[in-house]
């Protein structure tokens, strides 16, 4: 069975954009950001407070919180690597935050320079900051279902990551397939090592599509063992990749996990049209063709 409701954690302004070569204006990231919230998407992840040396695209992220609208019961969380990030975010209004992990020890140095263990030290004094300040913390892990350095990842490694970062205090814990190499046979193995240690209601997934597999891993984690995830991170015409996991492809696109939802009867409160229309917006923008097969099939070039 499938879970009544499901909330969309929309990555495209960030997973989406941090990727792109050119800098793209900051109106444009603050209009695809408005026209999402139009569209009724609950949650938006709308920049990033890491080193502007690290992902230039996101440097503009002070700019970016205080330009767009923020509209009632919609959230507008921001990643954040360590206090010095959670410190800017704060100071430009964010009331929500999300740190990065993971389950490969030669991703985590990649992407963020530092071991697993370390990272969870450094979330530690975020979460005590964050829980001071009532300001809910979002947790990722990476690389749950492989890894561009070490390969095949386990599932128990990514059990004990998913823990210790629910244990400091994450109310939620998005579980990444950064490469997108994983099947639904291996989604449904992770999940059910996880489910062991994180309770299935604080669960997300994050799937790239990198191997054409997002929408069908993200089905199966819907209904794995009787009540599935009910949480599930997309982004806007497929957009995204992660300047650190060469090969990585963009997102599952929202307009496709919002059709497929539809299909089956489960609530999200999205507008398919206005979320379609945002798709059009920033495809045009960035010079590129959607990756979304239901903005692909309504497109009438
Ligand atoms: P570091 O070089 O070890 O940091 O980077 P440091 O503390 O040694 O500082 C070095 C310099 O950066 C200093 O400046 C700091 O002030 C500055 P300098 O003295 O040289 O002028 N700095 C900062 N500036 C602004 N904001 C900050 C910040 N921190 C330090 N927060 C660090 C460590 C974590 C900062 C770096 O590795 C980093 O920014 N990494 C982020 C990488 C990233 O954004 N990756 C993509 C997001 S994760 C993802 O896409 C996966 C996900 O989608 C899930 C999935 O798909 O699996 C979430
Ligand atoms: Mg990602």
């Amino acid at each position: 069975t499938f879970p009544k409701r499901v909330k969309i954690v929309e990555v495209g302004p960030r997973d989406g954009l941090q990727n792109e070569k050119n800098i793209i204006p900051t109106p444009m990231k603050i209009k695809l950001i408005d026209m999402l919230s139009e569209a009724g998407l609950p949650v938006i992840e709308a920049t990033s407070f890491v080193s502007p040396k690290w992902v230039p695209q996101m440097a503009d992220h002070a700019e970016v919180m205080k330009g767009i609208q923020k509209f009632p019961g919609i959230s507008y969380p921001v990643l954040t690597p360590n206090f010095k990030g959670f410190q800017a975010a704060v100071a430009a209004g964010a009331k929500e935050v999300a740190v990065f992990g993971a389950a490969s020890e030669l991703f985590s140095k990649k992407n963020i320079n530092c071991s697993i263990d370390e990272s969870v030290q450094r979330f530690d004094e975020i979460l005590k900051a964050a829980r001071a300040a009532s300001i809910p913390v979002r947790g990722y892990v990476s690389c749950v279902l492989g890894c561009p350095y070490e390969g095949k990842i386990s599932p128990a490694k990514v059990a004990e990551v998913a823990k210790k970062m629910y244990s400091v205090g994450c109310y939620e814990i998005s579980l990444g397939d950064t490469i997108g190499v994983g099947t639904p046979g291996t989604m449904k193995d992770m999940l059910s090592a996880v489910m062991h240690e994180v309770p299935v209601a604080a669960l997300a997934v994050h799937c790239h599509d990198t191997y054409g597999q997002a929408l069908a891993n993200t089905l199966m984690a819907l209904q794995v063992i009787r009540m599935g995830v009910s949480v599930v991170d997309s982004s806007v015409a497929g957009l995204g990749g992660c300047p650190y996991a060469h090969g990585a492809s963009g997102n599952l696109a929202t307009e496709d996990l919002v059709y497929m939802l539809a299909g089956l009867g489960v609530h999200t409160g999205v507008n398919l049209q206005k979320l379609l229309e945002a798709g059009a917006f920033i495809c045009q923008a960035l010079s590129r063709r959607t990756s979304s097969k239901v903005a692909q099939a309504t497109c009438k070039l």
